[in-house]
């Protein structure tokens, strides 16, 4: 039965380590709205949610600016199993940013590679100034180096699910950041 099976799993995530509780993370993300409000004030924003991860944390940070802003997303993909990343990054979108201040919203940094492959990408289009904007920086050696102007929090190297992150395409809806390991 659909709904039995749906529950069961829904007091498997519970039972998880919490990682970060939502009370943190509607306050890091009130601080962050602040920040890039009196950043870009006078500024006509973008911001470009990377799906799919991304979508809950976007979703709350528009709702902490003060500025107006446009929204709208790509899709990147990396990982080949649902764990290890491929090395390949394939990126879908059709935005046009050119001469536009923009921010990428990105749900986690792991290795760094999806942000390399998705600035290499829209840079080409010359946008006025682009910057990154992460929930989750893990620490990781050997980090690929790419400047991640606003994070909401460092954390350990742990595979985290939760407030939009998935393992498999579950656990999305989960309000705060669990750890899977
Ligand atoms: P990177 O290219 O290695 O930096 O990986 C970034 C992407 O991998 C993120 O956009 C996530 O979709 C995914 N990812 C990395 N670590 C995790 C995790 O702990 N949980 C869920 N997704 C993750
Ligand atoms: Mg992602």
């Amino acid at each position: 039965m659909c709904s039995a099976s749906y529950s069961e799993e829904k007091i498997n995530i519970n039972s998880k380590e919490v990682l970060i509780p939502k009370e943190e993370i509607n306050q890091r993300v009130e601080e962050l709205g602040r920040e890039i409000s009196a950043d870009y004030h006078g500024r006509e924003l973008h911001l470009v949610g990377v799906l799919n991860g991304a979508f809950i944390f976007l979703a709350d940070l528009v709702r902490q600016l003060n500025i107006p802003c446009q929204i709208c997303f790509l899709q990147a993909s990396s990982y080949k199993d649902q764990k290890v990343s491929s090395g390949e990054v394939t990126l879908m979108h059709n935005l046009d940013l050119s001469g536009k201040n923009v921010i990428v919203v990105e749900d986690i940094v792991d290795t760094g590679l999806t942000l390399k492959h998705i600035l290499e990408d829209l840079q080409q289009q010359k946008p006025a100034s682009i910057e990154i904007c992460a929930l989750l920086s893990k620490n990781i050696p050997d980090k690929i180096p790419v400047e991640v102007k606003y994070i909401g929090f460092e954390i350990e190297d742990r595979f985290v699910v939760g407030y939009g992150l998935d393992f498999a395409e579950k656990y999305r809806e989960v309000p705060h950041i669990a750890c899977l390991d």
